[in-house]
């Protein structure tokens, strides 16, 4: 029985933290010790460890292990500048502000003087274990839009890399796989970090799910074919009238399945929810180093842009609500007008 992912993240000794570095797969599996915030840091910027959920997660736990080594010598203060740090690190997914403003929240109910370290560990633990519910319960909404024989087709990875659980976009798949049906994959390779090839393929496949992966600019045509039962995607962050920010490119396939009529859903957790903001255009959107468009293939990369040619690198875009048939949530399945349940 082939078996699904290892967690990517873990508490280690020594308030360390275990972090799986995502931007070695699928070639290696190497795990890396953090044991210093700035560390926590870079490993965001860098999305060797990633997705809006677990960047929160690794965030907070970060924040706590910090606390924690300090002893007697943790403050509030400390707390705060620790987060107003990592919260700079990746300006979209509003899950990682979220989490972080719930460890302030916390820090500030500790009596001055007391120990910071135990309160910041239990919320961080929290909130891990609440989204590891969150993405349980996604699955059990998603389940009956991935019936047997369906294939789905993703964007990015938001599945159990992404998250403290079983992710958002393929939670519903793989309750599906595990409810004895077959089902499958097709997985945008996702340009330019290629987290659909990379990631998705790579935890589908360790879990026996059949995966196929697609160049980007393929995913209109395989709409058209007409064997996409569905379109599930994660988020970053989803405004109040319901617009969602996902991995550059979502939108394109948001398009391309409203004109071929496939369906088009958003799975997300609450913490994605983000009532402050009103609608897409008030999403920051995450501009990234040209070198991820001008030097193809991470480390081992080559140039395949002339250094003359300017680069655009957005990170995420905006799909508009009028483009999403549902948000698959830890609420159950919504429409945009039933997005007020999650207040
Ligand atoms: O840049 P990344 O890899 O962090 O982007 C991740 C995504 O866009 C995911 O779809 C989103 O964070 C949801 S993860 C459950």
């Amino acid at each position: 029985m082939p078996s699904g992912p290892p967690p990517p993240i873990a508490w280690a000794p020594d308030h360390q933290i275990r972090l799986l570095d995502q931007t070695l797969l699928p070639g290696e599996e190497r795990y890396i010790l953090l044991d210093h915030i700035e560390q926590m840091a870079e490993a965001i910027s860098l999305l060797r460890v990633r997705g809006a959920p677990l960047i929160g997660i690794a965030a907070a736990m970060g924040v706590a292990s910090a606390a924690r080594r300090l002893g007697a010598a943790a403050t509030r203060h400390g707390v705060d500048y620790d987060c107003r740090m990592l919260r700079a690190t990746r300006p979209t997914a509003v899950n990682l502000a979220w989490a972080l403003g719930r460890m302030q929240s916390r820090a500030a109910t500790v009596a001055e003087g007391l120990p910071l370290g135990e309160s910041m560990v239990a919320e961080a633990q929290a909130i891990w274990d609440e989204d590891r519910l969150m993405c349980d319960r996604i699955g059990d909404a998603g389940l009956p839009l991935v019936p047997e024989g369906a294939t789905v087709l993703t964007h990015c990875n938001a599945g159990a890399l992404a998250t403290g659980g079983i992710g958002t976009a393929l939670a519903p798949v793989y309750r599906a796989h595990a409810a004895g049906r077959k089902v499958q994959v097709v997985a945008d390779e996702t340009r330019p970090l290629l987290q659909g090839s990379r990631l998705t393929a790579w935890e589908l496949t360790r879990a026996g799910i059949p995966t196929t992966v697609i160049a980007d600019g393929m995913a209109a045509s395989r709409l058209r074919l007409g064997d996409i039962a569905c379109v599930i995607v994660g988020a970053d962050r989803i405004a109040a009238n319901g617009d969602v920010a996902n991995k550059i490119g979502t939108y394109g396939v948001a398009l391309a399945a409203q004109a071929h009529g496939v369906p088009f859903y958003v799975a997300a957790p609450r913490s994605t929810f983000d009532s402050a903001t009103p609608d897409g255009a008030a999403i920051p959107i995450e501009e990234r180093h040209p070198d991820e468009i001008r030097r193809h293939g991470g480390a081992a990369a080559r140039q395949t842009t002339p250094p003359e040619a300017a680069v655009w690198n957005p990170a995420f875009d905006v799909t508009p609500a009028a483009l999403i048939r549902g948000y698959i949530t830890d609420a159950g399945l919504l429409t945009r007008m039933e997005l007020h349940r999650l207040a």
